[in-house]
């Protein structure tokens, strides 16, 4: 039996519905797409492997050959990008004989851990990729044959397989981070099956392997999450491998569990010592990377924990933006910060003051006495030689260097990020940061860096972060939040195809191909496309399109800074094109509820009403009886008084549009009780069983039978639900079914269309005999009988 909403559960619905409101405006995405929208519009595709359950492990994004390639457990794949289809290839690759079964053995699990899951993709050479896969904690390596650009071949030799390990780790849920450049592999992993040996390795290639210190601890539990090489300018032999990680805080003191991110780098052409460091690292230097936000009384929240890190390169390949997402989870707060690192603060720090401990009961602070010569971090190059001091290789730094190199491992000094504070914070959000891709866009009044960012729940947020003129606030705007997978699962890579304009995001569900833009959804008027802020889009005289820069078209309207579309589209038929009102009566019964239903685009808009009687408009006057929510207008109780023409008008950056124009019509007590009992008969028990006019009328179903977006349709229906539970979750099926069956079912809707129409017939006739007889307040039975013919 469905229960009739008590003032009570509405004044807590109301409470929380304004408080949403409220606290996240800015913060919400300008569009949220559903999975449904963006399949609907092509915006996406997803591939989930030929068996249907592609685990994505690793990925490689090759934009020349237009491929990409996806390793995930006991298989690879490869997948033409062409414009029109899109071919896969599939290559079977399970851990050599036995050692799966060696794996079960030593009490693995046979389906999450006794598995070749493959953790590597790279280009090896012109025909061949480099793969590596855990092996069932047998890491092992091979070469792929992919062909030359044009041909579509992916082949591998089952017996030309390599021993993997310092390639990848033997656990396939451990941390790693690698890079291949000069025929070399960089990595930065745990590489004994135990896990505990973290290590930066180089391997592959003509020189021996080289690894960091083990009895000399520089690693302290290392996480790593990326690695670059990052040239210092023309001369390669000043080419740095730098590595992003975060590791416990050695220096952060008694602290227990205190973790640091890092940035550590290496010279490329390390050979390692001559007696000491013999083939480990003698140029390895790391630094703290600082992301915080200033706090009260001084104390500012860092977040520490390192998820993801995205190298913006440039035409100047020595000086690329590094992005980097962090976290912070404690018992008070959850929260994300998006940092922006340059490589010259970053240099900077590696030549400033290398971090010092006298003895174990000192303090850390800055080395203050004599650095040898060559400085420990810089590679051998020509700039370091002497007259009569030439030093070909690492081989021939004095042993005080290596020394000094060995106990200083680490920089006094921390990175801060550009503008020393984030670009974007995220805190107490329902869901986490996990991945950071970003494009560089060219728009009409410049470059803009477009987030793409993953979440654990299957979304991407799109995100710009706009600095306003010489302040240091920046100004997040989220222009779309996409539901990339239907169901709430981690994002584990993302890749960009700047020649595709396709975003690639892997998770444990398949890959999922969207599209970094699609303008056309921002709407069709130029006051929609501007608000949008979306640096892609611009309003070219007729619709919202892809702004093309250097294009020879003369009319293009985009304001990504203040997103003012008063400015940009005086000339454009605003009101006109706007004013796509909708017109609809709703009834509500007097001293119940009514709900007003109105939810425009934007999540970002605010909503006033107004109220039309007798060719007179006001402002509605808000009160505890008379609420908007983020939804809509809320009646908990309505008047008689009340009936009009109410105006829903929203309003963004200045600019206002005309939403909805509902006509609010007030039934009164027995007129409602007539329409309930006597509207039904003929219907099933059921029905009538549950019926009763408050649901009724307030109920937003309409928004299942409007023609809106799918969108919008579902938010409806998760505020619906939002509502349900907190009448009482046992009542959730009823509710759905009875709302489905009473308003979404196209016959009963033609039904109550009808009866509607028959009603305000009635109505009309009674007020006219009311004017006729003024003072006659009843409304009869009698008129109300007409329905039923
Ligand atoms: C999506 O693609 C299909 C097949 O290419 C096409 O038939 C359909 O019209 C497209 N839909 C939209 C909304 O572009
Ligand atoms: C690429 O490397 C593979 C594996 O070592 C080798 O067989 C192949 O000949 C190489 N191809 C080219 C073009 O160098
Ligand atoms: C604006 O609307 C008016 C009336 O519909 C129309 O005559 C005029 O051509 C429109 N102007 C533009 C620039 O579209
Ligand atoms: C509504 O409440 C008023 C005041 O309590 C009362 O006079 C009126 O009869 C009620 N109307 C209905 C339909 O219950
Ligand atoms: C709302 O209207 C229904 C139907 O007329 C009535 O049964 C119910 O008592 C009313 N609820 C309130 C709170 O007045």
């Amino acid at each position: 039996m469905m229960k009739i909403f008590s003032p009570c559960f509405i004044m807590i619905i109301v409470a929380l519905l304004v408080a949403t409101v409220s606290a996240t405006k800015l913060n919400v995405p300008r569009l949220r797409l559903s999975h449904k929208d963006l399949l609907s519009t092509n915006r996406s595709s997803i591939f989930s492997g030929h068996h249907g359950h592609l685990s994505v492990t690793a990925v490689f994004l090759d934009e020349y050959r237009d491929r990409l390639f996806l390793g995930g457990k006991d298989v690879l794949y490869s997948l033409t990008l062409g414009p029109v289809s899109s071919e896969s290839k599939e290559i079977f690759w399970p851990p050599l004989p036995g050692n799966r079964e060696d794996c079960i053995q030593t009490g693995k699990d046979p389906q999450t851990e006794c598995a070749n899951f493959v953790r590597l993709l790279q280009p090896y050479n012109r025909t061949h990729l480099l793969a590596c896969g855990t092996g069932a904690f047998q890491p092992m390596c091979a070469f792929i044959y992919v062909g030359h650009r044009g041909e579509h071949v992916f082949t591998m030799d089952p017996l030309n397989v390599e021993n993997g390990r310092g390639r990848v780790p033997h656990d396939p849920s451990f941390p790693f981070a690698s890079t291949f450049s000069g025929g070399e592999l960089y990595t930065g992993l745990t590489a004994d099956f135990l896990g505990r040996d973290s290590v930066i390795f180089r391997s592959m290639g003509g020189r021996s392997t080289m690894r960091t210190e083990t009895d000399q601890k520089l690693l302290h539990d290392p996480k790593f999450i990326a690695a670059h090489l990052i040239p210092d300018n023309d001369d390669r032999d000043n080419d740095k491998v730098y590595f992003f990680f975060t590791e416990k805080a050695t220096e952060a003191g008694e602290r227990e569990g205190a973790i640091h991110t890092r940035v550590g780098r290496v010279c490329a052409n390390d050979v390692g010592g001559q007696r000491v460091l013999v083939n480990k690292w003698s140029t390895f230097i790391k630094a703290r990377l600082v992301c915080s936000v200033p706090g009260p009384h001084g104390i500012d929240t860092h977040f520490n924990q390192l998820e993801d890190v995205f190298l913006m390169r440039t035409k100047d390949e020595r000086n690329p933006d590094v992005y980097a997402i962090f976290s912070t989870i404690s018992n008070v707060f959850q929260g994300f910060a998006v940092c922006v690192y340059r490589m010259t603060d970053i240099r900077e720090v590696f030549n400033g003051p290398f971090a010092h401990k006298e003895g174990p009961d000192y303090q850390w602070g800055a080395y203050e006495g004599r650095v040898p010569y060559p400085r420990p971090g810089v590679c051998p190059s020509k700039i370091i030689n002497q007259p009569g001091r030439e030093f070909g290789s690492t081989k021939d730094f004095p042993d005080s260097v290596l020394q000094f190199a060995r106990n200083h491992p680490l920089m006094w000094r921390p990175v801060y990020p550009a503008l020393r504070r984030p670009v974007l914070v995220k805190a107490n959000i329902p869901y986490k940061l996990k991945q950071i891709v970003v494009d560089r866009v060219e728009a009409e009044d410049g470059l803009y860096d477009v987030m793409f960012i993953g979440t654990d729940i299957g979304t991407v947020l799109k995100v710009i972060a706009l600095n306003n003129g010489n302040s240091l606030e920046t100004e997040e705007v989220t222009l779309e939040e996409l539901q990339v997978f239907k169901v709430p699962t981690p994002i584990t890579s993302l890749h960009i195809s700047v020649k595709r304009q396709a975003l690639y995001a892997s998770s444990p569900l398949g890959v999922a191909q969207v599209k970094l833009h699609r303008c056309e959804t921002y709407g069709k008027a130029c006051a929609e496309c501007c608000l949008a802020r979306d640096p892609y889009c611009a309003w070219d005289g007729s619709s919202c399109t892809r702004f093309i820069p250097n294009s020879k078209r003369r009319y293009r309207r985009q304001d990504i800074r203040h997103g003012n579309p008063a400015l940009q589209c005086v000339d454009q038929n605003l009101s006109e094109d706007l004013d796509v009102t909708e017109d609809r009566v709703v009834f509500g019964t007097e001293n119940n509820s009514t709900f007003l239903e109105c939810v425009p685009r934007s999540p970002q808009a605010t909503v006033t009403w107004l109220v039309q009687r007798d060719d007179h408009k006001e402002e509605v006057k808000l009160d505890d009886r008379v609420m908007s929510t983020d939804q809509g207008l809320l009646f908990r109780n309505l008047f008689h008084q009340d009936e009009g023409v109410y105006i829903c008008r929203s309003r963004e950056h200045g600019f206002t549009q005309t939403l909805a124009r509902i006509t609010l019509e007030v039934l009164q007590g027995e007129t409602v009780d007539e329409l309930m009992s006597r509207g039904h008969t003929g219907n099933s028990d059921s029905i009538k069983d549950r019926s009763t006019g408050t649901f009724r009328v307030w109920m937003p179903c309409s928004a299942y039978s409007r023609g809106g977006s799918s969108s919008q349709i579902g938010q409806s229906r998760i505020w619906f639900k939002d509502i349900m539970q907190l009448i009482g979750p046992s009542n959730l099926p009823h509710v759905e079914e009875y709302c489905e069956r009473m308003w979404c079912n196209d016959k009963l809707r033609r039904k109550h269309k009808s009866m509607i129409e028959k009603y305000r017939q009635a109505q009309e006739s009674a007020r006219k005999t009311r004017s006729k007889s003024s003072g006659e307040r009843n409304r009869t039975p009698r008129d109300l009988r007409a329905w039923e013919e």
